[in-house]
């Protein structure tokens, strides 16, 4: 399925937008089509400084930006979210440098995620795809939340729009896991741990768990959507093993979409769509039903259950992180 074009009036004129992982891929392609569409100031994310400045010194080369966005403000934030301390740290400056500057956070776009296979324990003792897509992804979510209700304003409702992905819709998790386990920390055991289906595992639990936060916050305060852009070139894919590599390509090739229409669609979640997108997924601009476990009654009883294991395990992070919300 091709991807519409953005209404001709777009713009992110006098809009602050963080973007997390800008350093290539639909998250640099992102920054540039914000900062394009007049948006600044624009901070972009990256594990490295050295990273962002590369990055940020190209995306003020561009042409467009440049007569487009001449005084547009980049600024560079690290960000690894292998491990707590990096996400409390890059979260806890952030918000600082803010408020120390006098400004708010109009936008945030967590994009950052990864795809890997092999199994691997993060820093934090939780395996490598949950805890990169999931929980540090959760965890911004909520350390940024107080600064993005209090940048809203009468003419403009603060957005957090989260990167999900199309294939939650086909994972393993068909129902409501054992009660007697804490399900989330069980997905940590290298025993049953399948390589296929761990992307889309971590974005359905991910997915869960904005549902929730988007019933806690108020559309009127932070109006909170989540996006796939389809099947998009990128560097998603580098620690794919060599023998899935072509399977990979022949996806790609088959259904592939140009990585500026796939950084549109992010646009598309933080400027043409309102209130009414509140906890809904967008795939491809289109308003797009979830994965029937998530709104069966399976998935009504699973939901507070990811909540809670999920809060559970950020406590780690933030001890007094349920106050935030
Ligand atoms: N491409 C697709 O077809 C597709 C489809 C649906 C959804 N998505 C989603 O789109 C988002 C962007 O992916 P992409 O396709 O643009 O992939 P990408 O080219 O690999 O970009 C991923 C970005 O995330 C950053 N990142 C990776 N691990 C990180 C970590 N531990 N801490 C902080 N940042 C980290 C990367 O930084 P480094 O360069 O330093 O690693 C990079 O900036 C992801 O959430 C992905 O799941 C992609």
């Amino acid at each position: 399925m091709s991807i519409p074009d953005l209404p001709a009036n777009t713009t992110l004129s006098g809009l602050s937008v963080l973007i997390t992982g800008s350093n290539v891929g639909l998250g640099y392609h992102a920054a540039l089509l914000a900062l394009q569409l007049g948006a600044s100031p624009v901070y972009i994310t990256t594990r490295t400084a050295a990273k962002g400045e590369t990055a940020r010194a190209s995306l003020l080369a561009d042409p467009v930006v440049k007569e487009k966005n001449p005084k547009a403000v980049i600024k560079v934030y690290e960000l690894e979210m292998t491990t707590w301390e990096s996400v409390t740290g890059f979260a806890n400056k952030f918000i600082a440098d803010r408020k120390a500057a006098g400004e708010g956070l109009d936008i945030a776009i967590l994009n950052a995620g990864i795809a890997n296979m092999d199994y691997e324990l993060a820093p934090t003792g939780n395996e490598m795809v949950l805890q990169v897509n999931h929980y540090s992804t959760a965890l911004l979510s909520v350390l940024l939340l107080p600064l993005l209700e209090s940048s809203t304003n009468p003419a403009h409702t603060a957005r957090l729009m989260i990167v999900t992905s199309g294939s939650h819709l086909s994972t393993s998790l068909k129902a409501n896991p054992p009660q007697d386990i804490n399900y989330l920390a069980s997905l940590n055991e290298a025993r049953g741990y399948q390589a296929m289906d761990r992307y889309g595992l971590s974005k359905l639990i991910l997915i869960f768990f904005l549902r929730t936060l988007s019933e806690k916050v108020s559309s009127d305060k932070v109006i909170i959507n989540n996006v796939c852009p389809g099947m998009i070139r990128t560097e998603l894919g580098r620690k794919i093993p060599w023998y899935l590599k072509p399977v990979f390509w022949l996806m790609q090739a088959r259904q592939v979409n140009p990585i500026e229409k796939g950084a549109a669609c992010y646009i598309h979640a933080i400027a043409s769509v309102g209130k009414e997108s509140h906890g809904l997924w967008f795939s491809k601009m289109k308003l797009t039903p979830y994965a029937e476990v998530v709104t069966n009654e399976e998935g009504k009883k699973l939901q507070p259950r990811i909540w809670k294991e999920t809060m559970q395990e950020l406590e780690k992070a933030v001890p007094d992180i349920g106050s935030k919300i």
